[in-house]
């Protein structure tokens, strides 16, 4: 069955407050919840009551404190109806009984490592107990939480704690939680385990001391140092930037090992894969510093963003998604560098979002149908989410966009609320339309901007058109022109950006273009002599752009260009074109001498001591494979691709063989510290030991088995020993074997040796992967094992996944059936790994359907993993 947007209909019904009390057992939790419902405005009596259930069972109800008649209601595993509930207010009194341990779907109330937990976005409330299960139905909530004493002698729910004790007589206790914010289903959350636990506190501006706490299992509570740190900053910034302060007594942070997900916002109790928790320079590396922050402070930014105003329906997703990632991106930026930021944003997502996009999977940001709605957590929904509210901030500037937000805030406290309503306080605060700009929240599918340009020294004009295109997606046959923000440089021959003197001024505002038709022609005057164009600075709008810069430009751009962003740009333009034509070469059998000026025009970026390492790490780091798969769009040659590349990295390592390695030993050497300036130290000494791994220099091996051996840190070690591993180089397996020894106790270090393993390039790598999942730290119930090994070999090993006899293929339609029945959502995600096989060669794509259509087959597919088998197939 498929849900619509159009379809949308106010609830009949609507819930005030919810009692709640959980009786917590591992196999047979008994849940009784008390409902105190009444008809909404308008609903005409008589109207059936339907409360949502997924695999519950009735144990006892009542209306009104009496047994209704059995002819009154009806139970099924998915749903309780009352066919006649009362006119008035009414009270329903439900008891189900769950089992947690059976819970392998991870959705609803489940068991982490012996930890109770619940994860109920999007709809896993109703697997805990018959409700209106939809972000629309607001209720205060009220748990008590009942245990065993040994077995959860911590007992967490959401809101402030109310109170707590024994029970006499018992080996039991309980504990009782009250939120005051009315709040949707999916935002409850309950815990309760043997947890060791960090504090700390934190005074909002208003003054309200807030007890934060962040629980673990015991053993782990010094990895929780950097979590912490990033809480309190979190709390202050959006303080600070946002005016938004946080609105409860207590903040609680739980740490579990088996999640389907990153995080979770529940109201004051956000719930965590403990990968976006723990995090030491033992065993996390600085992307996961990184992550760590940005999780932290994106789950916390969802308190407003998502929970003081929460969506009316699932197809409002990115109302609070895209939002959320774009406040939590711009905390990163402010945390660290912004360039570089932005840099590491933007390749993500090109290299996630833009191929969804390109393929079957592609859909509106504000999707308008959907069969399984955790299929929509998508990078569309969340990264270019994220870039449309980028881009309304670009159009409105940084003030009138400020002011929508706390229009947005102040309107829209306490409600669900739509896109249209979100962006209707943005048109007002900054008094313009946005009608054609709501064009991004339905169009599926990456503008492409094509771009020609004249200039005339007689008149000092430039002229530049600019021609958007975009092409059919799922469902979408034809589509509007868009709003398209285009920030553009032109910079004249000594370097310098030359002033804008825009003819037509209604079409520009200060450096950004308005694109608003399908073709436009922009006029500038007083442009003496032939500028180069910096197109789309800072990555403007989230579009391709096809403008042919000849290599000189591009070169200047590299060099001059005052905009890093496409600094860096520029740098990728260069060595994507140089990939193509090499690609093309050996598509035809042919090889080709690679161009000395890229090579040599890296080699004065690497050198450049004026530009800050991160940054120099993302200028020499090359477009991915699957970045090129997707440039090259069609008839993909995965082996070709990996040729070209591989050609590419050794002419670059041949070339600058001594300043690698000169600057791998020079690079981050002090003591680790998990800042921007020594990560980025890190990340350029990284970038180093790989080239220098494809140099010619005699010691190469050496000097990279030595760094894996004498790092003291995650983050140098993993790096030489994926050179090591990739590049087959002697030392890769006493490499590992150490690597092992030292992290065999540690499940999330011995996910980096899995994913080491999965994404090395070689013909024996499946082999390996298949062996990998019989090791002792391997575990197929654990997502975050699975997506180390499986998913990182066929999302992070192009040529592998594709080999060209179809075993890799097979491979994950084996995966998919083992996991699909235990765990769907993680199922769904990995067969996502197939949404490019249409743009393989013909061999490839034959063999990549041929598993999607035997998978299609299976009676017993989940509905999750069935919507995106058969989609992958229209
Ligand atoms: N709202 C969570 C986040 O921060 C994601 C939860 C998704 N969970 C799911 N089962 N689909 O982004
Ligand atoms: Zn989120």
């Amino acid at each position: 069955t498929v849900v619509r947007l159009e379809d949308y209909r106010p609830p009949a019904y609507l819930i005030d407050r919810v009692d709640l009390d959980v009786r917590l057992h591992p196999s047979a939790t008994r849940v009784t919840a008390v409902l105190a419902i009444r008809p909404a405005e308008g609903t005409p009596a008589g109207t059936p009551l339907v409360l949502d259930g997924d695999g519950l069972r009735l144990e006892h109800l009542l209306l009104d404190g009496r047994s209704p008649e059995p002819e009154a209601y009806a139970a099924s595993p998915v749903a309780l109806t009352l066919h006649c509930p009362p006119a008035q207010p009414f009270r329903l009194e439900i008891e189900t009984v769950i089992n947690p341990e059976a819970n392998s779907a991870l959705m609803g109330l489940y068991r982490s490592s012996g930890t109770y937990c619940t994860q109920c976005e999007a709809e896993g409330f109703r697997r805990i107990t018959y409700f209106l299960d939809r972000p629309d139905v607001l209720a205060v909530y009220t748990t008590r939480i009942e245990a065993d004493r040994t077995e959860a002698p911590v007992l967490l729910g959401n809101g402030n704690p109310v109170e707590a004790g024994p029970i006499a007589g018992t080996e039991r206790h309980y504990a009782i939680w009250h939120d005051p914010h009315p709040k949707p289903a999916y935002l409850f959350a309950l815990v309760a385990g043997r947890l060791a636990s960090v504090h700390d506190t934190f005074t909002t501006r208003s003054g309200r001391l807030v007890r934060l706490a962040i629980h673990v299992e015991p053993g782990k509570e010094d990895m929780c140092g950097w979590a912490m740190d990033s809480l309190k900053r979190s709390m202050a910034w959006d303080e600070h930037v946002f005016g938004l302060e946080y609105d409860l007594d207590v903040f609680n942070i739980v740490a579990v090992s088996d999640f389907n997900m990153g995080a979770m916002e529940n109201k004051g109790l956000n719930i965590f894969n403990d990968k976006y928790v723990l995090a030491d320079p033992e065993t996390a590396t600085d992307q996961d510093y990184g992550h760590v922050e940005a999780v932290i402070a994106h789950e916390y930014f969802h308190n407003w963003t998502g929970n003081r105003i929460t969506c009316r329906d699932w197809f409002q997703l990115c109302l609070k998604e895209g939002l959320t990632v774009f406040r939590d991106q711009e905390f990163s930026s402010d945390m660290r560098s912004r360039p570089v930021k932005r840099i590491a944003d933007v390749r993500m997502l090109k290299s996630h979002q833009f191929p969804e996009d390109a393929g079957p999977l592609a859909h509106p940001v504000r999707p308008r149908a959907y069969r399984e709605i955790n299929n929509f957590y998508t990078a569309t929904v969340y990264e270019k989410g994220a870039e449309v509210v980028r881009m309304l901030k670009t159009l409105l500037g940084a003030e009138d966009f400020a002011a929508g937000m706390a229009l947005y805030i102040r309107r829209h406290d306490g409600d669900a609320a739509t896109i249209e309503q979100f962006l209707a306080c943005f048109a007002e605060a900054g008094g313009r339309d946005l009608e054609q700009f709501a064009l991004w929240y339905e169009q599926a599918g990456t503008p492409r901007l094509e771009v020609t340009s004249a200039h005339d020294p007689d008149t000092a004009t430039l002229s530049l058109t600019l021609t958007q295109s975009l092409g059919p997606t799922p469902g979408q046959a034809s589509k509007l022109p868009m709003l398209i923000p285009v920030r553009l440089g032109l910079i004249g021959p000594e370097g310098a950006d030359i002033g804008l003197r825009p003819r037509e001024r209604d079409r520009v505002q200060g450096d950004v273009l308005l694109l608003s038709e399908r073709s436009q022609t922009f006029t500038f005057d007083g442009v003496t002599e032939r500028p180069v164009l910096s197109l789309l600075r800072g990555f403007s709008a989230p579009v391709t752009v096809n403008a042919t810069p000849s290599p000189a430009d591009l070169l200047f751009l590299l060099q001059h260009d005052s905009d890093p962003f496409n600094r860096w740009q520029a740098a990728q333009d260069l060595a994507t074109r140089e990939l193509m034509r090499l690609y093309a070469a050996r598509r035809k059998g042919d090889v080709l001498a690679v161009d000395a000026a890229l090579v040599s025009a890296l080699g004065d970026v690497l050198t450049d001591e004026d530009l800050d390492p991160a940054f120099r790490a993302q200028v020499l780091h090359l477009p991915g494979e699957a970045d090129l798969a997707r440039d090259i769009g069609r008839d993909v040659d995965p082996d070709a691709i990996l040729s070209a590349r591989t050609q590419l990295r050794h002419a670059i390592g041949r070339a600058h063989g001594q300043t690698f390695a000169s600057l791998a030993d020079r690079l981050g050497r002090r003591p680790f510290a998990p800042d921007a300036a020594d990560a980025g130290e890190r990340a350029l000494k990284g970038l180093c030991l790989a080239y220098l791994a494809v140099s010619d220099q005699d010691t190469r091996a050496d000097i990279i088995a030595r760094h894996a051996r004498e790092a003291d840190n995650m983050t140098d070690r993993i790096a030489a020993l994926s050179v090591l591993v990739h590049e087959h180089l002697a030392g890769a397996d006493t490499a590992l074997a150490a690597f092992e020894r030292r992290h065999a106790g540690h499940p999330l270090a011995m996910d980096k040796w899995f994913t080491v393993q999965a994404t090395s390039p070689h013909a024996g790598t499946l082999t390996i992967v298949d062996a990998l999942t019989r090791h002792p730290a391997f575990d197929w119930t654990n997502p975050n094992r699975v997506r180390a090994l499986v998913g990182a070999f066929t999302t992070g090993n192009q040529s592998q996944f594709t080999r060209p006899d179809g075993a890799g293929f097979v491979y994950l339609g084996d995966v998919v059936e083992r996991l699909d029945q235990r765990n769907p959502q993680l199922a769904a995600r990995l067969v996502s790994a197939f949404r490019s096989w249409q743009a393989l060669e013909p061999k490839r794509a034959a063999l990549a359907e041929g598993v999607l259509s035997k998978l299609a087959g299976r009676a017993t597919l989940s509905k999750d993993t069935r919507d995106i088998v058969e989609r992958c197939l229209a």
